[in-house]
């Protein structure tokens, strides 16, 4: 299958959305629209560190991946988050969200970051079988205390 993956622009809008709601529900999260639209918002932001692209069957969106550009003590140059990352559930299988990772493997480069890096939870089997193919596993755990 040739897919064509980029990073999204305005008119994107109403295909990005049912991927991020599709990614939101298979975390069992529902987030609030007027979240939606900051999102939305950020990633079309050139000050703001957050940007998506998504990977496009001929016209149809398939999938996406949303990154943020960050600044931290141990490097020199920046790192790249990898902040989320969905394909539709008609096309899993088929290198869609290896071809999703890659490509930010290539922005980050192009960005002279110094690495590219992701969480993802424990049970997610599916998700970890591609990781541990592209990637190495860090063994640090993430904690959080929400405020
Ligand atoms: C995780 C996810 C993005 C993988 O997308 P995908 O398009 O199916 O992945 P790919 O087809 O590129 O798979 C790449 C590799 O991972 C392996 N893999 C992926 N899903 C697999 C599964 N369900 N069972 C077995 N292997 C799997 C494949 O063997 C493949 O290896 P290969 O390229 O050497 O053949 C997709 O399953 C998804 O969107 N899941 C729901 C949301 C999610 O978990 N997002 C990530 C949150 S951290």
């Amino acid at each position: 299958m040739p897919i064509e993956v980029r990073q999204l622009v305005a008119s994107d809008r109403a295909a990005w959305e049912p991927l991020w709601i599709g990614y939101q529900t298979f975390y069992k999260r529902k987030l609030s629209e007027e979240m939606i639209e900051l999102s939305w918002h950020r990633f079309l932001d050139p000050t703001q560190p957050l940007d998506a692209y998504g990977a496009f069957d001929g016209e149809r969106m398939v999938g996406l991946v949303h990154i943020a550009m960050q600044t931290l003590t141990s490097f020199r140059r920046p790192a790249c988050y990898l902040s989320d990352l969905f394909t539709d559930e008609s096309v899993r299988g088929k290198g869609i969200g290896r071809a999703l990772i890659e490509h930010v493997y290539k922005i980050a480069k192009e960005r002279d970051c110094e690495r590219v890096f992701w969480l993802t939870h424990e049970t997610n089997t599916a998700g970890r079988l591609l990781y541990d193919k592209v990637a190495e596993r860090s063994g640090f755990i993430h904690y959080w205390k929400p405020l």
